[in-house]
């Protein structure tokens, strides 16, 4: 992990941080971007992904949240694999993946039941949501827009809005609108800009897991509004 701040940053004339701490340690260890950090902060203190699980991993562009969900798999002969999906042209990172890591490029608000049985026959254990738009700097605009990206993943994960009751769902195959494609127990984590309506989109959470946390990461820029939004353990 990172830590230590002997290394300098390279900052702009607006006083942004370019190349921070984070960012030359991921640089240093062959991660393609500092969001690594993130999700092995995350994955450190909650655990959610156990080795030979399978992992889904929502707006997964450049790689980096790939890369250490492919580590937390543990050896190859353990099993289990990692679905990424992004808008944007994808290259599976050399370090840390190996062949349990598949990409799809395509936008995760547009998939459905078919691509969800292709791709996620059996179910996911872990459903991971770092999408966010372009950021438009208008704060209300851009947490709205990365609450919609977040209800994405929660339709995704377990039906969202759409989900049907827990007696239906058994019926209905992974991925069909009423079930999503998270298992009983498993997991989801979503990035969300804060603003007006995150703290009801966590109320409403609570009806599918047994435990509903929020988690900021020391690689989180100190002025972003970035989030992480947890439901621990599908009912
Ligand atoms: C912060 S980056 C993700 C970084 C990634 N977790 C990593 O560690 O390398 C956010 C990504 O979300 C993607 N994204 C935004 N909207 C999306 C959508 N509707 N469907 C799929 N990907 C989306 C963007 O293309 C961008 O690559």
């Amino acid at each position: 992990m990172a830590g230590g701040g002997a290394m300098r940053s390279r900052i702009t004339r607006t006083g942004r941080v370019l190349e921070d701490t984070f960012f030359k340690q991921a640089k240093a260890k062959g991660y393609v971007a500092r969001s690594a950090f993130k999700l092995q902060e995350i994955q450190q203190k909650h655990k959610l992904i156990s080795p030979g699980g399978a992992v889904l991993d929502l707006g997964c562009h450049p790689g980096a949240w790939l890369q250490v969900a492919c580590e937390s798999l543990g050896p190859t002969k353990r099993g289990g694999r990692v679905i990424g999906v992004d808008i944007q042209e994808t290259r599976r990172p050399d370090k840390f993946c190996d062949d349990r890591v598949e990409i799809v490029q395509a936008d995760a608000r547009e998939l459905g039941p078919e691509f969800w049985a292709l791709h996620c026959p059996g179910g996911v254990d872990v459903v991971l949501s770092d999408m966010c738009h372009f950021t438009l700097g208008n704060s209300v605009a851009d947490a709205f827009k990365s609450l919609d990206l977040a209800r994405t993943a929660w339709g995704i994960a377990t039906g969202g809005d759409n989900a049907a009751s827990a007696e239906e769902q058994l019926e209905l195959p992974w991925g069909a609108p009423g079930r999503g494609v998270l298992k009983p127990g498993g997991s989801l984590v979503m990035k969300i800009l804060q603003g007006t309506g995150t703290q009801e989109f966590a109320a409403e959470l609570r009806r599918d897991f047994t435990k509903v946390a929020w988690h900021r990461c020391k690689a989180t820029r100190s002025e972003s509004k970035e989030i992480f939004l947890l439901g621990l353990k599908r009912k």
